[in-house]
């Protein structure tokens, strides 16, 4: 009921947008990978000297919950992003090779960081394997399609990944009252989704350049759907099984975990129109440019909790 309510007060917006994109769809491409992108991988460790308060999320369990059930993803799902990617590498240009490099180092590193994260959610008495498990059941399944079908979900997980990222910068409320050095990798790995997030969108355009413009469509709206579906139903099981090793269960947990990812402060809500637009016909994860927030990101003093840069061993 509630996703109703929603859809109807978007569906405006959402009609102008896709009538807006149809008119466009007609028009050479003009919104593309901004041509003085640079993707840079930031080696920075976070959180290794102290150990992080059990619901590091302001004492909240429910927040706590669900961003700890999203790091437990990272560790195995950017390695099938990578391993993706790069599937498909034959044959790009120079720029989107170089681009593919730098990608698969900042998902390395974003893999080391959230392992080392995981490990202190371990450490303060939660058994993420349950959800890892799930993580790898999904991840088994995908791979044993055809190698288009891995980096078509990868594809859409990376448009979801960033304009989360988006969400998380763009608003302080998403990670007020938390844990300064769990808070500084959260935004950390934000920026870098932001900075990466067309080079999956872009290795698609390649791989597939061959198809027909409908069969394109048709393939990418499907995997976003499924890819989607999935992504909200496992991470909400995957929090609420934290919960439950919290000794919070029933409606109560159910009730507080929905009012916090779709109310207040609702994060899967107000991604709504920007995933919506990844079915428009002439979408481009490109066609927002907000390198704006990577730059408040980085004079913000947000590097303040990490360690200083180190030598980082670039993707070959
Ligand atoms: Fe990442
Ligand atoms: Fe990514």
């Amino acid at each position: 009921m509630l996703i109703d309510i929603y859809v109807s007060n978007t569906d405006f917006k959402v009609t102008k947008l896709w009538s807006e994109s149809m008119t466009a769809a007609s028009m050479p491409r003009s919104s593309v990978t901004p041509a003085d992108l640079t993707i840079t991988p930031r080696d920075r460790r976070f959180g290794r000297d102290e150990a992080a308060p059990r619901w590091w999320h302001g004492g909240n369990p429910y927040a706590s919950a669900l961003y700890n059930a999203l790091s437990a993803t990272f560790p195995e799902g950017e390695a099938f992003f990578v391993e993706s990617v790069r599937q498909h590498r034959g044959g790009v240009d120079a720029r989107l090779a170089r681009e593919i490099k730098a990608f698969t180092t900042q998902e390395v590193i974003h893999s080391r960081e959230h392992l080392a994260f995981n490990r202190r959610a371990a450490d303060s008495g939660y058994d993420l394997s349950s959800l890892e498990a799930q993580v790898h059941k999904r991840l088994e399944l995908t791979k044993t399609r055809p190698p288009i079908a891995s980096l078509a979900a990868t594809m859409a997980l990376e448009h979801f990944t960033a304009i989360l990222a988006h969400e998380l910068l763009a608003d302080p409320r998403h990670l007020g009252g938390a844990d300064p050095a769990t808070a500084a990798l959260w935004r950390w790995h934000a920026a870098e989704e932001i900075e990466h997030k067309g080079v999956a969108y872009d290795t698609w355009l390649h791989a597939t350049k061959a198809w027909p413009r409908g069969k394109r469509w048709t393939v990418k709206a499907k995997v976003m759907l499924f890819v989607t579906r999935n992504f909200v139903v496992d991470r909400t099981a995957g929090a609420l099984e934290l919960l439950r090793q919290d000794g919070i269960t029933g409606s109560k947990a159910v009730a507080n975990l929905l009012w916090y990812a779709w109310i207040n402060p609702g994060m899967f809500r107000k991604i709504f129109t920007a995933w919506v637009k990844f079915f428009l016909p002439s979408f481009h994860p490109w066609d927002e440019d907000d390198r704006a927030l990577i730059a408040v990101y980085e004079t913000s003093g947000n590097f303040a909790a990490a360690k200083p840069a180190r030598t980082v061993r670039r993707a070959g």
